[in-house]
């Protein structure tokens, strides 16, 4: 609980607030490149940087490009990329099988990145929806969306993407028992090193809508994910997933979108003190810049201000489609002082 304070005008707030030195004195959180997760779109074929319309800001890029973007990133102090697949339609399938292909998109990535920029970190999800001719993160059979079939597919395409070289797994698929069976074959298969973040409160966000545009799943989605992704109104539900989630093995948690469930995430890390993360979500990063765009708001000032709120929340780092952005403003206000 906060000192009570002594009446005005003995106590004036104001009087720390006056100077930027001051402000910089008595600031709480701050947010660091050391936060960033960067989500990074590839696609196939040569010298391709495809701006995606809902993303103002965001390129799918080819795998000749990636060393280089992750070279930047390194270089900016980026710790970590997340990398996410525009899969040809041609190759979706309903059985989602080149989600378990060792040399799919998404794997020939994390190996050329690993190859010219060794040290820096390389998360991947776990989920079909790239794959899946339905669009859904899940196997689906007359219109349901089966759990424990969806369990073996997704333990395949975890061992796919450990063996290419992801750090990091993400789980973001919110099937009931995928991070034991993900854990579990991890351990049995010399990759005990592979840590799991896993999108351990995700909901049934509008928020998503541009994402699916960038990996190309708008038109495959028949239906809605509310029967596995969370419901937005549920609080306590959010607990019992990431209680459920560290039982089976998960080193890390995500509360997903971002700022419309700071309270989830405050809670979240306030409970377990585990190492929690929100996802700024591409609707969250669409709506900053589509008003910067137009000259409503100040869209560089709106982006550390959101990237801030996670901090306050409590969250140790955010999965930030600004990363970049962000990261290059950090470097060269630190090459000013
Ligand atoms: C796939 C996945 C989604 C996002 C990350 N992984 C979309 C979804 O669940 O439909 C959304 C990310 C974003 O909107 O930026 N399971």
């Amino acid at each position: 609980m906060p000192h009570p304070a002594a009446p005005f005008p003995m106590t004036r707030p104001r009087r720390l607030r006056r100077t930027d030195w001051m402000r910089r004195l008595v600031r709480e959180t701050r947010l660091s490149v050391d936060d960033l997760i960067w989500p990074v779109f590839v696609v196939d074929g040569e010298n391709q940087r495809q701006p995606i319309p809902s993303m103002p800001g965001v390129e799918r890029v080819s795998l000749d490009l990636i060393g280089q973007l992750a070279n930047d990133a390194a270089g900016l102090g980026i710790p970590c990329m997340a990398l996410f697949p525009y899969t040809d339609p041609s190759v979706k399938t309903p059985e989602a099988e080149e989600a378990w292909n060792p040399d799919n998109l998404v794997n020939r990535a994390t190996r050329e990145v690993k190859r010219q920029v060794p040290d820096i970190g390389i998360m991947l999800d776990v989920a079909l929806d790239p794959y899946n001719s339905d669009g859904h993160d899940g196997l689906v059979r007359d219109g349901v969306i089966l759990n424990d079939e969806t369990l073996m597919a997704l333990e395949k395409q975890a061992l796919a993407q450990a063996e290419a070289g992801a750090d990091i797994l993400g789980p973001s698929d919110m099937m009931d028992g995928r991070v034991a069976i993900i854990r579990q074959a991890l351990e049995q298969n010399d990759f005990s090193d592979v840590a799991i973040l896993s999108y351990a409160a995700k909901y049934a966000s509008a928020f998503y809508g541009p994402f699916r545009d960038a990996v190309g799943a708008t038109g495959a989605l028949k239906g809605d994910k509310k029967t596995y992704q969370m419901d937005p109104a549920n609080t306590d539900e959010a607990l019992r997933e990431v209680a459920i989630d560290l039982s089976e093995g998960a080193d890390m948690v995500m509360v997903k979108p971002g700022l419309p469930y700071l309270d989830i995430c405050s809670r979240v890390k306030r409970e377990f003190g585990v190492p929690t993360y929100a996802y700024q979500v591409s609707g969250e990063y669409a709506m900053i810049q589509a008003a910067a765009q137009n000259g409503w708001i100040d869209g560089q000032r709106a982006m550390l201000e959101s990237l801030g709120a996670f901090k306050r929340a409590g969250c140790d780092g955010i999965l930030t489609y600004f990363a970049r952005e962000v990261a290059t403003l950090m470097a060269e206000e630190a090459a000013e002082l």
